[in-house]
């Protein structure tokens, strides 16, 4: 069968890696024009894929993306910040705004400055993560950062409708994410959050990237918040 992805162009914010970088093969793979956007780009091609540089802190960054991609169809956000897990006494305030900056402002930012540019029977994808309703002592950037984009995303899913807004919300993947542990130290913490879970390990980046694909393809899907988490939330 055809998705309904085949010719349509795909923007993703964060397709530099990890998640973004599943999201933009698997939509590509069912026929998409997809454009990779994140910091570390160039404007070219990257592992057979558009590439166009985006700094989601910068609003002049991400409108000249816009501006240069033209209209498109349908906008993924898998910009996130390197959190560092602290308890509130001990956290710098002033690096949980930038984490805020990039993840919950630079979702606002990229889709306020995407309407002109986004189809009207387009979609527009968020990312949050199993912490917004998981409560871990010391992770509370995380926790309000994703519970906030999933009130945004059921919100904007009123309000910029007939576009449709979806929020996927990922458990642990592994991903780049980790990039900062020592490999054992790595392979330590998925074996125990693994094992720990239903499915009895850790998610893969392919796996959560199904989640988007279906909130792109599936015109029925609005308002949604779709937790790919191996069963964490139970
Ligand atoms: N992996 C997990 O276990 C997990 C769990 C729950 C939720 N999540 C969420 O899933 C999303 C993707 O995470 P991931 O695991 O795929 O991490 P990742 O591999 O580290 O990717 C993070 C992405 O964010 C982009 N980014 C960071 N700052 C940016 C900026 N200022 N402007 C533009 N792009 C920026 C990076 O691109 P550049 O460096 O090229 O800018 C990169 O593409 C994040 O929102 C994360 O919070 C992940």
């Amino acid at each position: 069968m055809t998705s309904s992805l085949n010719g349509k162009t795909v923007i993703v914010i964060g397709g530099s890696s990890g998640i973004g970088a599943a999201v933009a093969k698997a939509a590509a793979a069912r026929g998409a024009q997809v454009v990779l956007a994140g910091r570390r780009l160039v404007s070219g091609v990257e592992n057979g894929l558009r590439s166009e540089p985006v700094d989601v802190t910068d609003a002049a960054s991400l409108q000249r993306l816009f501006e240069t991609v033209g209209r498109f169809d349908h906008l993924v956000y898998t910009s996130g910040p390197n959190v560092r897990a602290k308890p509130l006494v001990e956290t710098d305030l002033n690096e949980a705004q930038e984490n805020f900056n990039v993840k919950l402002w630079g979702s606002l930012r990229a889709i306020q400055l995407a309407l002109p540019y986004l189809d009207e029977h387009g979609s527009i994808s968020l990312t949050s993560g199993q912490l917004g309703r998981k409560l871990a002592p010391g992770q509370f950037i995380k926790t309000s950062i994703n519970a906030a984009t999933e009130a945004l995303g059921k919100q904007l899913a009123k309000e910029l409708a007939p576009r449709r807004v979806n929020v996927i919300s990922p458990g642990v993947i592994d991903t780049p994410a980790y990039a900062g542990l020592a490999q054992e130290q790595r392979l330590a913490m998925f074996a125990k959050a693994g094992g720990a879970l239903p499915v009895g390990r850790v998610g893969q980046a392919h796996e959560v990237a199904a989640g988007y694909v279906l909130a792109m393809e599936n015109g029925f899907m609005s308002g949604a918040v779709i937790d790919i988490d191996g069963g964490g939330l139970l």
